[in-house]
């Protein structure tokens, strides 16, 4: 999308004026007259002079496209435009932020300062009057964040339904995403290696590692068995069997998340399961409904997977005992997903209203990150995987189940280490938008 299109104007008014309703409900709930946002400071190394990548406070990024401003600060009194306080530090060392431009300028009294404490200055006088949000290193003199929990309770529950400004915003970022996924393929395609790959995305992403919204994984062989594997190995494997990436892209402050998983053109009994997880994975997209209970989703997703194990012949049990035993467990040992946005773990996952309160996990499943209803404006990952890990392995012929598992198929997967499949889903008031494979077919 060309962020210019006048079509971001209306919709980034409409995007405004919802945080501006919103920011007021949790003003008038916690009692508080401002709601006041640091953009947040770098982070310092340990006995260093090096900071560590600068990750803006998702609050700030909410409200405005812009991720490399530290020191600045947003001011929000019901009533009145919002403030962007903007730091323009005097600075020859490094980059200053780029003048305020574009779409969303027209929503905020601008004011630029040179110094980060001369932002005092431009926030509201009484900050015991304040909601402030930010880490505690923004503080300024007298002026610390206090983060009240039912601001943040109520901004968060609520940051959950995705406005049409924010849609917009991981469709580009997806269309980003898809487009690096095919430059990666193509890479593995090639033959080269998982440093390689990873640089041939972040090429066609045109995003370096700090602008993408998560460390890529890219794997290969026995690689994808390691659910994060980030080490990037420089050398290809002799024998390329298998290619797991889980990888995306940044957009205006909006993440995808898309993972997908390849087998080498003489690896058909890989494919075949490769095929098998992604028809499955689609059924589950399909079923990002209004009304739908996730974790019940994920609990459907391991009978399913434990279906494709006993179809493909890695377990000879039903897949209802496998799921019961656990043994499911041990193929698939992660959560179906979680919710995404600002951020690609996005926040209120476990919520059980907008005034707090915590959904439990169901028993067994440690690892989901999202126990919520879905509703029209979420935007979920669908990621199943099946693999083959050792440690997980040697767990399971300990047990008594293991008599039902074919361990001579099993141990001849090793090699292919693992399959995910992972789109973005929006939950509509209708048949679910999947971002992810919308964007592989505009490509
Ligand atoms: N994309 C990595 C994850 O969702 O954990
Ligand atoms: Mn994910």
């Amino acid at each position: 999308m060309d962020t210019q299109h006048p079509d971001l104007h209306p919709l980034f008014a409409d995007h405004v004026a919802t945080l501006k309703a919103r920011a007021d409900k949790a003003l008038l709930r916690s009692g508080h007259d401002h709601l006041v946002i640091a953009a947040g400071q770098p982070h310092y190394q340990f006995l260093d002079d090096r900071d560590y990548p600068f990750c803006v406070n998702p609050h700030f990024k909410h409200w405005l496209p812009v991720t490399k401003a530290p020191g600045s600060w947003i001011a929000y009194t019901p009533g009145r435009r919002p403030k962007l306080v903007y730091l323009q530090p005097r600075d020859y060392w490094h980059a200053v932020p780029e003048t305020p431009a574009g779409y969303w300028v027209e929503h905020f009294d601008v004011e630029i300062v040179r110094e980060a404490k001369d932002a005092r200055a431009h926030l509201p006088n009484d900050a015991a009057r304040c909601a402030i949000l930010g880490e505690a290193n923004a503080a300024l003199d007298g002026f610390a964040p206090n983060n009240p929990a039912d601001v943040l309770d109520y901004l968060h529950w609520h940051r959950s339904t995705k406005t049409p400004y924010e849609l917009a915003m991981m469709r580009v970022a997806s269309r980003i995403g898809a487009r690096a996924h095919r430059a990666a393929e193509r890479a593995f395609r090639a033959g080269v290696s998982e440093l390689d790959i990873h640089f041939a995305y972040m090429a066609a992403a045109r995003q370096t590692d700090n602008e993408l919204p998560y460390g890529n994984i890219v794997a290969l062989n026995e690689h994808c068995a390691v659910l994060h594997y980030t080490d990037l190995a420089h050398a290809p494997p002799a024998h390329l069997r298998s290619f797991l990436i889980d990888a995306g892209a940044s957009f205006h402050g909006y993440a995808c998340d898309i993972t997908r998983t390849y087998a080498a053109h003489d690896a058909g009994e890989f494919q075949a399961l490769v095929d098998a997880v992604d028809a499955a994975q689609q059924g589950f997209c399909a079923k990002v409904r209004a009304g739908q209970s996730y974790p019940e989703l994920h609990v459907h997703a391991h009978h399913v997977l434990a279906g494709i194990l006993r179809e493909h012949g890695f377990i000879r049990m039903s897949a209802e005992s496998a799921v019961e035993s656990g043994v499911s467990s041990a193929f698939f040992p992660h959560g179906l997903g979680h919710p995404i946005g600002l951020q690609v773990h996005d926040v209120a996952g476990f919520q059980a209203s907008d005034a707090g309160g915590t959904i439990a996990r169901p028993p067994g499943h440690p690892y989901l990150r999202m126990t919520r209803t879905l509703e029209p404006g979420m935007v979920v990952t669908i990621e199943p995987g099946l693999y083959f890990i050792d440690l997980l392995l040697a767990d399971l012929k300990q047990k008594p189940t293991a008599k039902d598992v074919d361990w001579d198929k099993v141990d001849a997967f090793r090699k292919y280490g693992g399959i995910r499949i992972e789109d973005d889903v929006a939950c509509t008031e209708d048949d679910p938008e999947n971002l992810t494979r919308d964007a592989f077919a505009a490509l």
